[in-house]
Order: C-alpha cells, then structure tokens, then sequence
C-alpha cells in the first residue's frame, strides 16, 4: 500500500515515547524512521549515560537516563523502543524482561528481534500483555519490505488462486542439534537470523505445521514446511554461499501465476497467461495484458521510497506501531502471536534432522 508519508512535525497528536538502547542499529535504522512517524521522542537510556546523552542530542529527546526503570518512573509515556541485543553472560536476547516490565509500568513494546531464546519466554510476555493490556510489537522488518507487502497483496488477489508453495532463500548455517539445545554460539547466531525468514514465512503462509530438515556437511541445509493451510514451504538455508551475492531470492505459486522477489527489492509479478503453442510459436511474446510485470525502484530522484529506511522496512514498522498506539489497536503483523510461531521454527531444530517435526 502506497501510503503518503507525513513529516514528523507535520502530525498533529504524537505519541511519548521512551528508548531504550543507544547502539549501532538504533542510529542507523531505527531512530532515523522518527523523522517520518506520530513520534515525540520524550527520552533515551542506555547503560552507558554519555551513549544516552548523546542520542538525545542527536535525536532531540528532552531527557536521558542510565537506568531504564528509573525512565519508566520518572516519564509519562505511551510506549517504550527496546533495541538493546543480548545479555553479555547467558547469550539470551534482553527484550522479555524489560518488555514485561515496560507493559508493568503502562507501556505499550516495540522491541528489536530475536524477541527471546525460547518459546517459553514469548508465552511469559503474552500473559504480561493480556494482563496489562498492552501490546508488543517486535521488529520483523522483513515483513514490512514494501516488496513483501506487495507479494502479500499479490497472492491475496482471487486472480492468483489457491497458494500451493513459498520458497525463501537466506544465507544461514544449521547449528548441530545439541549445540542448539545447550543454547552455543553457533545457535545465538542461528536465533539472530533465523527470524528473518521465518517471520516471512509465517507472514505470506501462516501458522507452520511441521518442518523436516536435512544438513550438509558444511552447514547449509534445506527445510520442507507443511503449513496449516494446507500450503507447502521450502526454506533453503545458504550458508557457503559468496559473501557478493544478494543475500535473498522468495517465490511463491498460485494456481496459474506466481511471484518472485529478489534481492528484497526487484518483483516479478507472472500473473496468469499461457505461452504459445508447444511445437508452433515462433517467439515467446504472449498478450500484453498477460506479460509479466516487474518492478524496481528507481535511484535518481530524492525520494523515500529508494532509501533504506524504507526498502528494508524500518520505517513500516515503526509507523505501524506509531499508527497503533495512537488509535490504541494491537498490531495486525509483528505482534507476540507471530513471534511466537517463528520461535516454534527455530525451536524445531534442536530435533535432529531426517525427520518430520511437528510444531
Ligand atoms: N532488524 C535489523 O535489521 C537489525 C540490524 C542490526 C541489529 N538488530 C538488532 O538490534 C539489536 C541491537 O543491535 P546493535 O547492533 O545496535 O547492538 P549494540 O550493542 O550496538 O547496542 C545495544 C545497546 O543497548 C544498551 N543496553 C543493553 N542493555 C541495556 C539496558 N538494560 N538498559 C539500557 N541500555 C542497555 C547497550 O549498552 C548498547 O549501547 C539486536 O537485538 C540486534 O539483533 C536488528
């Protein structure tokens, strides 16, 4: 959906917000998108204050703090960005317990992924959320690619069928199932890009049913998915592939037509047609209003829809999330229902592979 973006400034209700985390992602990726949304960054906090400090320069909050409990009772917010990463000692993402104190203090979430290290920790924060009746939203920016949520309107449309199958590439090694039940390096790897795709996944196709995987020798591996609707899924898993190649490529079929993604931003929609006859044509050229139609965006003007902010989704979730709070709605995507079926995903590969897993 092209939607017409209003400036910061421009909005005339904003909602209070308090940030937590003042690191790389959040300077590059996600404090930028504030410039485009109903946000009024009330104050940042990070465990180091001159970080803290100086994010609130930058981004023109009021107030900074080193401890966020003490942000969550000095400030009047709507809502709470948690964007801090991994805890040093356990490996462990630190979004649940800082979520589920921000919803305790009247907070509506939005927090970076991996949302948690288990599934367990999702079903802990959603009990918090019904009880305070606040909601989380987590950064599954994938499914807010505008190439994404184009695929999602395309394979909606009753001219694109039933869908049948989904295949997603992404460069990621499979750890060995016991280093992923003993929580090692190779599975906090596998949990910090994992969701990528899986939150794709389960946006296009639904809930997962059931996974059977097999490894290759050097890590790469590839994932059959059986979906609840009945749909089939292959998630093709690349690690070894060349550090110059683009990192993804999905297509998914219909009944008659398909569409393909590639490198998260050029779409080829193959809406329904037929080629000539087998034996008889003389060139590939099917009807105009049959032919294939692509899509990239164009680099030439100063526009937001050809930055990255955009192209890679940041800015969708934060305005989604914005959007939500300010008509107090849950979120219709990236919500803790989501999470928590990428969660079963990653969680099925402590199985070992060669077997059909059921989620
Ligand atoms: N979606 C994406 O494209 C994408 C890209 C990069 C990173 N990320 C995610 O963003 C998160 C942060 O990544 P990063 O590279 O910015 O990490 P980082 O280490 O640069 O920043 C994290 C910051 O959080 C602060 N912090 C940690 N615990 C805190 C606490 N209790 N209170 C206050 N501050 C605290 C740290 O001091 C640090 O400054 C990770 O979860 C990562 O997976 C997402």
């Amino acid at each position: 959906m092209n939607i017409r973006v209003t400036y910061r400034h421009e909005y005339l209700r904003r909602i209070r917000v308090g940030y937590i985390g003042c690191g790389g992602h959040s300077y590059r990726n996600v404090l930028p998108t504030f410039a485009y949304c109903p946000i009024d960054l009330v104050a940042t906090c990070d465990l180091d204050a001159d970080k803290a400090r100086a994010f609130a320069r930058q981004f023109g909050a009021e107030r900074f703090y080193a401890d966020y409990r003490e942000m969550l009772t000095q400030e009047a917010l709507d809502a709470v960005f948690i964007v801090t990463g991994y805890d040093r000692q356990t490996r462990k993402p630190l979004y649940p317990p800082l979520a589920m104190d921000a919803m305790q203090a009247g907070c509506h979430v939005w927090m970076e992924k991996p949302p948690a290290a288990s599934a367990d920790e999702i079903r802990a924060m959603m009990a918090v959320s019904e009880q305070t009746k606040k909601f989380v939203m987590v950064g599954f920016k994938k499914c807010f690619f505008p190439a994404i949520e184009k695929v999602k309107d395309l394979i909606g449309r009753e001219e694109f069928g039933h869908v049948g199958t989904i295949y997603v590439r992404y460069p990621q090694s499979i750890p060995l199932p016991e280093q992923m039940r003993r929580y090692e390096p190779p599975a906090v790897g596998f949990l910090d890009h994992i969701v990528h795709p899986a939150s794709i996944l389960v946006y296009l196709m639904g809930d997962i049913q059931s996974v059977f995987y097999e490894r290759s020798p050097n890590g790469s591996g590839s994932a059959l998915l059986k979906f609840a609707n009945g749909a089939t899924g292959v998630l093709h898993l690349t690690a070894g592939q060349s550090g110059t190649s683009p990192l993804e490529r999905l297509e998914v079929t219909g009944s008659g037509a398909n569409v393909v993604v590639d490198n998260g931003i050029k779409l080829t929609y193959y809406r329904p047609g037929a080629r000539g006859a087998y034996g008889r044509s003389s060139h590939y050229f099917g009807a105009d209003e049959q032919a294939p139609i692509y899509w990239e965006p164009e680099f030439s003007l100063g526009q937001l829809y050809n930055q990255g902010i955009f192209l890679l989704g940041y800015w969708g979730e934060v305005y989604h999330f914005a959007e939500c709070v300010l008509n107090d709605r849950p979120p219709r995507r990236c919500d803790l229902r989501h999470a928590l079926e990428v969660m079963k995903l990653y969680e099925a590969f402590k199985q070992p592979p060669g077997m059909v897993i059921t989620l």
